[in-house]
């Protein structure tokens, strides 16, 4: 019998590791399948813990108010460490590219436990761009044993850094797979946010450190222009627990008639309320590869991005966080109806909604 000890802190890793769990617990007669929660974040995970009905064996609990980088990863790094070498895995999962994944990976490896990295090889190649993400990812990918390639451009990113070709498993992203799960899930309650059916909703989520500043209030006075100039939309927000972020949001955006700011959603009510958006407006990386599966057009509120396959495909385009250019982008959506269909039109390039299936099965495989 096999052990894993799948790591993870945040609410996407939460999200994406979700289904690669629940079909990890099929296959118990042949792997013993542990879940530990740093709790990098605590409400926004707990949300989607309690969705997918998963209950950690091991909850480190760390997040504090406001954590800094150092803090958070020497606290992470010492904790997890600790939970490994007690438990002594044969594998450890982690996925993307926190800060919980770049310690749980340099834990593991000082152990000599081998690592899968769920959601391998996406690249900016920017050091700073996305901030501290990209760096995490990379290291998550230098330490890690087994890759799974959400694409087949994430696959060639890895080739091309000489990761031996028997151990990058081409996937799909399992985002897709929690997507599915949800969206045919009918919701236990009513969404209470955006009833007025006349409006369009515009559905805004931002959230970057490398925003963090000047580009944010950018992006933020965009919001209010478009909601000024365009009485038939509804701006609704869910706004990250970060201070960082709610300090310029409520600062620069409450009070609005046509901008709801609202906390964050739990997963189901999120997916609900993209499949009756016009149109998203995000930095996320999630949000960047859900959309397309709803066929919602997206503007992606950054500089660069790691999931160019959206872009590619017409479904996304990057916008950066210049004022004017989001107010035109977005404008041009609303008023062009073939530029729009075209752009929700275009079809996912994320994978089929059988992602963990594959990443379980190249696990047995292998172990
Ligand atoms: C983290 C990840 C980022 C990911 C994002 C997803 C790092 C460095 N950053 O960024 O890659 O895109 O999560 O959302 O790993 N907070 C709460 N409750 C919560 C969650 C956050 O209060 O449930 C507040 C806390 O004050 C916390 C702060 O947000 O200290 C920042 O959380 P942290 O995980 O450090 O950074 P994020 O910006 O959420
Ligand atoms: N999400 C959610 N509730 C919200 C906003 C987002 O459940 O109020 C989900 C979203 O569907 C996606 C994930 O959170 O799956 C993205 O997380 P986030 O944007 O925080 O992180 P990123 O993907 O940028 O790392």
């Amino acid at each position: 019998m096999k052990r894993i000890v799948t790591v993870f802190g945040t609410r996407p890793e939460a999200i994406k590791l979700a289904p690669v769990i629940i079909e990890l617990q099929r296959h118990v007669e042949r792997m013993e399948n542990l879940v530990c929660v740093t709790a990098q974040h605590r409400e926004m995970l707990d949300q989607v813990l309690d969705w997918f009905q998963i209950k950690p064996h091991i909850d480190l609990d760390l997040m504090k108010p406001d954590q800094g980088l150092p803090e958070f990863v020497s606290d992470a790094l010492l904790a997890v460490h600790k939970m490994l070498r007690e438990l002594k895995p044969d594998l450890v999962l982690v996925q993307g590219d926190t800060a919980t994944v770049m310690v749980t990976a340099l834990a593991a490896f000082y152990l000599h436990i081998p690592v899968g990295h769920v959601e391998a090889g996406l690249r900016t190649r920017e050091l700073y761009d996305p901030f501290p993400e990209e760096i995490n990812r990379r290291m998550a990918g230098v330490l890690s044993t087994y890759h799974f390639a959400p694409t087949a451009r994430a696959a060639a990113a890895l080739r091309a850094e000489k990761i031996p070709e028997q151990n990058i498993f081409f996937t799909g992203n399992t985002v897709v797979d929690a997507l599915l799960m949800t969206v045919n899930r009918p919701l236990a309650s009513r969404l209470d946010v955006a009833e007025d059916g006349h409006r369009r909703i515009i559905l805004v989520t931002a959230h970057r450190r490398e925003s963090f500043g000047a580009p944010f209030e950018s992006l933020c006075l965009a919001l209010n222009d478009i909601a000024e100039r365009n009485h038939d939309v509804q701006i609704v927000y869910p706004v990250h627990l970060n201070p960082n972020v709610r300090d310029p949001v409520f600062r620069l955006l409450g009070g609005h008639e046509r901008i709801s700011l609202i906390n964050p959603l739990r997963y189901e009510q999120f997916a609900h309320l993209m499949s009756r958006a016009y149109l998203i407006l995000t930095d996320s990386g999630g949000i960047q590869e859900e959309a397309p599966v709803l066929g919602k057009p997206t503007l992606v509120m950054r500089a660069t991005t790691e999931r160019p396959e959206a872009i590619e495909a017409g479904t996304a385009r990057l916008v950066g966080t210049d004022r004017g250019r989001i107010v035109a982008e977005t404008e041009r959506l609303l008023s062009d109806a073939s530029a729009y269909s075209r752009m929700a039109c275009a079809g996912s390039p994320f994978g089929d909604g059988h992602a963990a299936e594959r990443i379980v099965n190249a696990l047995l495989g292998r172990l």
